[in-house]
């Protein structure tokens, strides 16, 4: 193998630190890579990248179980195999989340690639909300120890796909009735959760930002008011990263303390990266 293309979808910064360190690690080991947000796209860029590569990288965070929206609309434009390409999916989640890169691998079977790896890297929680309680996010060096944890592991991924071995994580009865679980209820869970979105116009400094890095334009501005279309990816990007926590989701989201805010992976991250 000897070019590689990584497209990744990130929320809040996990899966682009993860998809920069596997890009990384495939220069080091010789492999022409390029490495895309895939919000940076238009698909002619992707139709001229595939056609080049030998092998395809996707990335993107677990929610139950199964990818989020804009990766899953990308993922059903993407073009078919010439026959020749492989691929390897991973996933970024907080826990556990049973088949969901090898189902998404399945997508791509379809389109006649062949699936190399499908791997989850546990990495930090993002969702931790008044009406979704899971841990709460750590910004501290807690994460640097998780990040710790998580690198050899991107190492042994990198490896194997450099040695073109196949290493399927999920495919077994227990991730599939994980997997079937979670993914019944996400898009509920998901409706419901981001109809609940309101912004505090006592801290809201009218700044632009949430607007302008929504992955799906959901974020609107009439006159001093700025208000939530019906797109919403529950991506959690503007919950975490509003300069001034103005963005609230659910009673007692005002708490930072209680409702911390994740600020994403490392000192280097920043947001502005996801879509330049
Ligand atoms: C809507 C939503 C659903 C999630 N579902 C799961 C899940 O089913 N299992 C899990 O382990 N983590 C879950 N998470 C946590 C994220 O997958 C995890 O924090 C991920 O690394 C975030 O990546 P990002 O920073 O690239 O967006 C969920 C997060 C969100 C926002
Ligand atoms: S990012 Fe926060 S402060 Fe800036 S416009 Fe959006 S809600 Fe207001
Ligand atoms: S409104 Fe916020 S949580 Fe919803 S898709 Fe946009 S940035 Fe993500």
């Amino acid at each position: 193998m000897k070019s590689c293309v990584i497209y990744y979808f990130s929320g809040t910064g996990n899966t682009w630190w993860v998809a920069t360190r596997i890009a990384e690690m495939l220069q080091e080991s010789k492999i022409q890579v390029s490495c895309y947000s895939i919000e940076t796209l238009m698909i002619e860029d992707v139709l001229t990248h595939v056609s080049e590569a030998d092998h395809i990288i996707l990335g993107f965070p677990v929610y139950g179980s199964t990818a989020p929206r804009p990766m899953m609309d990308f993922i059903h434009t993407f073009p078919l195999s010439n026959g020749q390409q492989t691929i390897s999916i991973f996933a970024t989640q907080a826990m556990a989340s049973g088949d969901t890169a090898w189902t998404i691998g399945q997508r791509f079977e379809q389109k006649a690639y062949t699936v190399q790896q499908t791997r989850h890297f546990r990495m930090m929680n993002n969702l931790h909300l008044p009406q979704f309680k899971f841990y709460p996010p750590k910004n501290d060096q807690r994460l640097d120890r998780l990040l710790a944890k998580t690198l050899p592991r991107v190492a042994g991924f990198v490896r194997e796909i450099v040695a073109e071995k196949k290493h399927l994580t999920g495919n077994n009865p227990l991730g599939h009735f994980l997997g079937g679980l979670q993914r019944r209820h996400i898009d509920t869970v998901i409706a419901k959760a981001s109809h609940e979105f309101r912004i505090s116009r006592k801290r809201c400094i009218l700044c632009g930002k949430c607007q302008r890095i929504c992955p799906t334009g959901n974020i609107m501005q009439r006159q001093n008011d700025l208000f939530f279309s019906d797109g919403c990816a529950l991506c959690l990007r503007c919950y975490s990263q509003c300069p001034t926590a103005a963005i609230l989701l659910g009673e007692g989201s005002e708490d930072v303390n209680k409702y911390p805010r994740y600020k994403g992976p490392g000192n280097g991250f920043n947001v502005e990266v996801l879509i330049k």
